[in-house]
């Protein structure tokens, strides 16, 4: 029945969107009492894909009106799962020692738990966004092993039983590969944690968290990981994981990616590979951008503060038309491809995150990376991605 209604629903939306998405006027759209209606009318993603995986977005909660009315019906109809953006990191929610901050991920947790929608945390261990005093002794000196180790500890227990039996399933550690090419070895990344405790810190930090919730599930979450040397350093340092008796659960594969590098046949055989070690995957962060080169690194083109206009700048003229109709739909084909890739394996995927909600929500926003623009119209590539279910 849910699937006949989801059919149904797929049909009217593509005769509707016959209409050209540019028509809607974007400021009326926001205020139309039946601009709700348009967004509860549209097919759901979570309906269609809910025999395969299950579709997610990231949130924060840090103020009441962050959402608008047709942003919160976006959520409410397409999405099953939500990550916080960054009110479960730790210099968001532990700023220093023995403070915690739980304003913003309390008020995600109540939002979702209020509107059914499931909570993945992100992310107990990282190397960006991660304060200094972890890592220092009350003189400010370098702190010892024991201690930095004792905090991972704290930090860890203290976060994950706070939403014990609340959140599905936690990215513990994020981003642990070096971007610097080395595929014969797991080449962790030189970060504070690594150089403080050594390569055992991300086993502690899955055994902790297994401790402090046993029932949720564990993921290694990290970018690039499906190609090249990051990938088979990635496969090195999940054996070695693996066998050292790390909880893992899955692999989160971000999914930071550009039309210039969607790395399909890479993708297919790196889910695969994970697979082979008894693992889930998640593909954990999702959006693909019209413009720059893709990639998950903070700032590598300047991505958290993408100017609304394409990177490589260019004629006025050029800027006005972006994004122009060939992009859009060259985008399409590139989400469609991805859900057949994904639909393919769909046995091993727990879940599809998009990272934001929209075009305006996102931290990619410049380069229109994600399903629906920033006033919640569907895009070119909402309706591929409705008609890649096979
Ligand atoms: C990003 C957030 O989207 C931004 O708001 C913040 O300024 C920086 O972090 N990989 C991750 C995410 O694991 O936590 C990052 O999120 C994007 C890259």
């Amino acid at each position: 029945m849910k699937e006949l209604s989801a059919h149904l629903c797929c049909l009217l939306f593509l005769v509707a969107s016959f209409v050209p998405l540019g028509a809607k006027g974007q400021d009326n759209a926001a205020t139309q009492p039946d601009s709700l209606v348009e967004i509860q009318s549209l097919p759901r993603l979570k309906d269609i894909y809910a025999k395969d995986f299950l579709i997610g977005t990231c949130l924060d909660f840090y103020s009441p009106d962050t959402y608008s009315a047709r942003d919160l019906e976006v959520i409410k109809s397409q999405f099953d799962v939500a990550t916080p953006e960054n009110s479960m990191k730790p210099g968001n929610i532990h700023p220093s020692e023995g403070q915690w901050d739980w304003a913003a991920a309390d008020a995600l947790m109540k939002f979702c738990q209020e509107n059914s929608i499931q909570v993945t945390g992100h992310t107990l261990v990282w190397h960006e966004q991660t304060p200094n005093w972890f890592f220092l002794d009350a003189n400010g000196d370098k702190a010892s092993r024991q201690q930095v180790l004792a905090r991972l500890k704290e930090h860890i227990e203290t976060l994950v039983g706070h939403f014990k039996g609340k959140v599905k399933g936690w990215d513990v550690v994020n981003e642990v590969v070096r971007d610097r090419p080395d595929p014969n070895t797991e080449n962790l990344r030189p970060s504070r944690w690594f150089h403080a405790i050594g390569s055992d810190y991300i086993t502690w930090a899955f055994k902790y968290a297994h401790e402090a919730d046993p029932n949720a599930e564990l993921y290694y979450n990290d970018y690039g990981i499906e190609q090249g040397a990051k990938h088979k350093s990635s496969m090195l340092l999940l054996k070695r994981l693996i066998h050292d008796g790390a909880p893992i659960t899955a692999v989160g594969i971000q999914g930071h990616w550009s039309l210039r590098n969607l790395p399909y046949k890479e993708l297919d055989q790196a889910i695969a590979d994970y697979q082979s070690l008894g693992l889930k995957i998640n593909i954990s962060e999702l959006d693909v951008t019209l413009t720059g080169s893709g990639g998950g690194q903070l700032n590598p083109g300047g991505n958290a503060g993408a100017s609304a206009t394409p990177a490589s700048g260019g004629v006025s003229s050029r800027r006005r038309r972006f994004p122009t109709p060939e992009q859009l739909q060259a985008q399409a084909d590139g989400y469609a491809k991805l859900f057949q890739i994904f639909q393919k394996h769909k046995d091993a995927i727990i879940r599809v995150t998009f990272w934001g909600i929209n075009d305006h929500h996102s931290w990619e926003a410049g380069r229109r990376p994600l399903l629906f623009d920033g006033q919640d119209n569907p895009k070119p590539a909402f309706r591929a991605v409705v008609q890649a279910k096979d």
